[in-house]
């Protein structure tokens, strides 16, 4: 399309203080560490204090990937964020950012794909650094699931947790970017699934937030056939496969999707970075915060091919290829 490249200067991320463990879930609801272990690999999940809010974790994370990326809130010129859990209705969270940064040119926006944001939000920013119109982005992925959860409802409040994850894109001419950047990015929605997972509120239908619902078992059905699809899609626009690539960053809902989508993909165990244990499903924070986790203790290096994928409410799903 055209002979720019998004390639990516840094990474950060956020996580709330308090950590609450599968333990103290059990003391709460009925259920147990080794349920919840065993289905979803889930062992402790952050969760945002009072008055903490999207904005404050996504601005955290943002200020950490600038800081990796050596660079000034100035030089960013927009910013994306991929959130289900914005601050208010409007303006868009990613406005309360740029404001807080202190930036007041360009342009900020955010994206609503619910797990899938992140990928969205990638490829977004990437479209619009291609055509030449902005030279850096923040790509935030930032989320208070806490908010929306009903924490009576034990099938679904013991899955997720809070967090935030941002990286820096920047425009560079292909010539020098070299094998480097964005490499391909591939996006799906098909919204005929939305009663399998969804909020039952919002501003237009009942003029309340909502909580989340869901049906586990039919999200599970076709989370790995999705996830394995988009991904193919992505091998087949690049000559990649499951054994070129150094790295595979899953969104991070649950080990048994994690795992299965890997085995059916060929890719080997010790490729697979895996924070679901840690973070439990954060939702579009997920892949930006596990690409961070791998970024900072030293698996992810300058040059490493970088599979990430996600699929979520909508339902929509995504892949994306990046060399590092
Ligand atoms: N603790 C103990 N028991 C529980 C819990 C819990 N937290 N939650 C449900 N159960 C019980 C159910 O009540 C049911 O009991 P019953 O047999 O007496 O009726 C039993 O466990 C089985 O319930 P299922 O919902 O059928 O359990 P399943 O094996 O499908 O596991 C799970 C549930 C983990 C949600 C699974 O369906 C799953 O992983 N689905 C994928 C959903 C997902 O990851 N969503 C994340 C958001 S979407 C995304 O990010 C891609």
């Amino acid at each position: 399309m055209s002979g720019i490249r998004s390639v990516v200067r840094g990474i950060g991320s956020y996580l709330p203080a308090n950590i609450v463990t599968n333990a103290e879930l059990s003391a709460r609801i009925d259920t147990s560490d080794e349920w919840i272990v065993q289905r979803t690999g889930i062992r402790q999940r952050h969760i945002a204090g009072e008055g903490e809010f999207t904005s404050h974790l996504g601005l955290a994370a943002a200020r950490n990937a600038l800081a990796a990326a050596g660079l000034q809130p100035a030089d960013i010129d927009l910013i994306v964020l991929a959130t289900s859990t914005p601050d208010q209705t409007f303006p868009a969270t990613s406005a309360v950012i740029q404001a807080e940064l202190g930036i007041t040119h360009g342009a900020a926006f955010d994206v609503q794909a619910v797990c899938s944001g992140f990928v969205f939000a990638l490829s977004t920013a990437d479209a619009h650094l291609r055509t030449g119109a902005f030279k850096r982005a923040l790509v935030i992925g930032a989320e208070t699931f806490s908010r929306i959860l009903d924490w009576e409802d034990r099938g679904t409040c013991v899955l997720f947790g809070d967090g935030a994850g941002a990286m820096v894109l920047e425009a560079v001419p292909v010539n020098e970017a070299g094998n480097n950047g964005v490499l391909t990015s591939h996006l799906r929605t098909d919204g005929r699934h939305r009663a399998k997972l969804y909020v039952d509120g919002g501003p237009s239908s009942t003029g309340t937030v909502g909580h989340l619902r869901m049906e586990g078992r039919e999200v599970f059905k076709h989370a790995v056939g999705m996830i394995t699809d988009v991904i193919e899609d992505a091998f087949a626009a690049t000559g990649e496969s499951a054994q070129s690539i150094d790295w595979f960053v899953p969104h991070q809902a649950n080990r048994r999707i994690i795992d299965a989508s890997a085995q059916k993909l060929g890719i080997a165990p010790e490729k697979v970075v895996m924070t679901v244990d840690r973070h439990g499903n954060t939702s579009a924070a997920s892949i930006p915060l596990a690409l961070d986790v791998a970024a900072r203790d030293g698996r992810l290096k300058a040059g490493d091919l970088v599979l990430i994928e996600a699929m979520g409410g909508g339902f929509t799903w995504g892949s994306a290829l990046l060399r590092w």
